[in-house]
């Protein structure tokens, strides 16, 4: 791969809407190869700050009935319809995964927290990265119930792990071209010594 072709590999990466996202997802090769891109993430005194759960596709019934179980205790009177499109979003996506934070506290590290989110970070982008390139689509989503208590104890996460997002890869038909990105002289400045 040239770099020309891997600067318009990363630049053409979008999120897919996971309504239209279809199997197949990548295969067991595939994800491994996925999942070690993002073990090759920076991470500051090797830390190890996050790791990766497979929802699999005979869980997903069990995924949908903790989202339900969520709306239940967060909502006073959810709708029969709120409860059914709760456990509907766990059967998207035909290769979901959790991206979970394993955080060290000040009590372990000199490493503060934020850094081992950017770790977390930058693995999630580079296991999105490598999955576009090759040829699955993407999306990251987190939601509400993804914060509540009873979605941590139910996803099996310990004391110091946090759950930060779902990442859903699959095939979609025709990928969307990216939009509102920000033009490099946006963001780059130099800085003035005063
Ligand atoms: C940690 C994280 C969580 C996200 N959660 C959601 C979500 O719950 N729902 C959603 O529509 N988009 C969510 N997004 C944003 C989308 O994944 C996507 O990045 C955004 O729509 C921009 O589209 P693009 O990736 O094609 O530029 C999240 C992004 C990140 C990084």
């Amino acid at each position: 791969m040239t770099a020309d072709q891997l600067i318009e590999l990363i630049s053409s990466r979008t999120s897919a809407s996971l309504k239209r996202m279809e199997a197949p997802g990548p295969s067991a090769e595939e994800l491994k190869a996925i999942v070690e891109a993002a073990a090759a993430a920076p991470d500051h005194g090797r830390l190890h700050p996050f790791r990766i759960l497979e929802i699999p596709s005979d869980a997903r019934n069990a995924l949908g009935d903790l989202f339900a179980q969520v709306i239940q205790e967060t909502h006073e009177d959810p709708t029969e319809e709120a409860l059914t499109s709760a456990r509907e979003k766990a059967q998207r996506g035909p290769v979901l995964l959790v991206m979970v934070g394993c955080f060290h506290g000040n009590d372990e590290t000199r490493i503060p927290q934020y850094e081992q989110m950017l770790s977390a970070g930058a693995a999630m982008q580079s296991m999105v990265l490598v999955a576009h390139a090759l040829g699955y689509a993407s999306r990251i989503t987190s939601g509400e119930s993804a914060r509540a208590e009873t979605f941590h104890k139910g996803l099996g996460l310990a004391k110091n792990e946090e759950f930060l997002c779902f990442i859903s890869l699959g095939k979609v038909a025709d990928a969307k071209p990216a939009k509102g990105r920000q033009e490099a002289q946006e963001i780059l400045s130099t800085w003035v010594p005063t």
